[in-house]
């Protein structure tokens, strides 16, 4: 995975828990274009690797805006992040990778977040405002104190009655406030979720039925409820080359295909990033991972090597 050097140029205290950092390249020239809803990896002062979401204005190419929560359990992750950056301190960052993005035409593009997951809508909110689309901001919140960016929401960033607050909504009380804000959607309609889990199973199970999976799209900060191993058996992984790895029960597919010299890259190692998807050319892949689309995986011709397995007794696979 190619990654570059980047500089703090600019720290600011959000919330009590949130801040965000402006990066700039350390070489001084500009970044390359990329689409709205992208993450990056950041190495961290302790090596630790995490994956952020850009909350800057895509087209604004000479810096990036990261937003990052102190974990309560963080153990060298965001905590470090927090505690040891300085404007000045150099980082090692990847390029932007995509896993939500803009539909290209909808009626309506409803972007519905709940905490710290307002940072990748806020670059998609740029974006859509830029094209002169239609859409709307929806942002969860425990209070106003605890929600970032809401100076930057309610004045500076423009998008003026399009941002709605939804503070203090307990968790029972939020299907009456979602299904008022999905209300009206036709199956033209795009909504866009990113928060806690159940925030977003909540969002899917209302807006699915109405828009279909494909026009519901999830970011997704951690790995799902960890899978039922007990019945894992070994299979077989072809690569297009011809060589074959045989995947022991309690190995990864990436695990392996790495310690024979395939170069896969991997990320979270969590299914969650996206960074070491393959293509399947043959075989039936058994997914658990929380980055490829529902229809990217009805259409089984991905895989997640860091956690998916295999249902087919042999999978044939390409590097992307
Ligand atoms: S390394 Fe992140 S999804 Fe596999």
């Amino acid at each position: 995975m190619g990654m570059f050097k980047v500089l703090v140029s600019e720290i600011l205290e959000e919330t009590d828990h949130i801040k965000s950092f402006k990066l700039v390249r350390a070489d001084g020239r500009g970044f390359d274009p990329y689409p709205a809803g992208a993450h990056i990896d950041i190495v961290g002062p302790t090596q630790v690797v995490r994956q952020y979401s850009l909350c800057s204005p895509p087209y604004d190419l000479d810096a990036y805006v990261v937003a990052v929560k102190r974990e309560p359990e963080s153990r060298g992750g965001s905590a470090a992040l927090h505690d040891r950056l300085e404007v000045g301190s150099e980082l090692e960052i990847s390029a932007p990778r995509n896993l939500m993005q803009v539909a290209g035409s909808a009626d309506r593009h409803v972007l519905v977040a709940a905490g710290i997951g307002v940072t990748p809508m806020i670059s998609m909110a740029y974006q859509l405002q830029r094209e002169g689309k239609p859409f709307e901001l929806h942002y969860f919140a425990r209070s106003r104190e605890l929600a970032a960016f809401t100076d930057l929401l309610e004045e500076r960033c423009g998008f003026g009655e399009k941002v709605r607050f939804h503070f203090g909504i307990p968790r029972d009380g939020q299907p009456a406030v979602l299904r008022e804000i999905l209300g009206g959607l036709t199956g033209a309609s795009h909504v866009y979720t990113c928060g806690p889990e159940g925030f977003m199973d909540r969002v899917l199970s209302l807006a699915g039925p109405v828009l279909g999976e494909d026009n519901v799209h999830i970011e997704h900060f951690q790995a799902g409820e960890p899978a039922d191993t007990s019945g894992d058996a070994a299979f077989e992984v072809e690569l297009d080359s011809g060589e074959v790895f045989e995947i022991p029960a309690d190995r990864s597919i990436v695990e392996v295909l790495q310690e024979n010299g395939v170069p896969v890259d991997t990320s979270c190692k969590e299914g969650i990033c996206g960074t070491c998807v393959m293509g399947v050319l043959e075989g039936e892949p058994e997914h658990r991972d929380n980055c490829l689309s529902a229809s990217e995986k009805k259409a089984n011709d991905q895989i997640a090597t860091c956690v998916s397995r295999a249902r087919s007794a042999r999978l044939m696979l390409e590097l992307f």
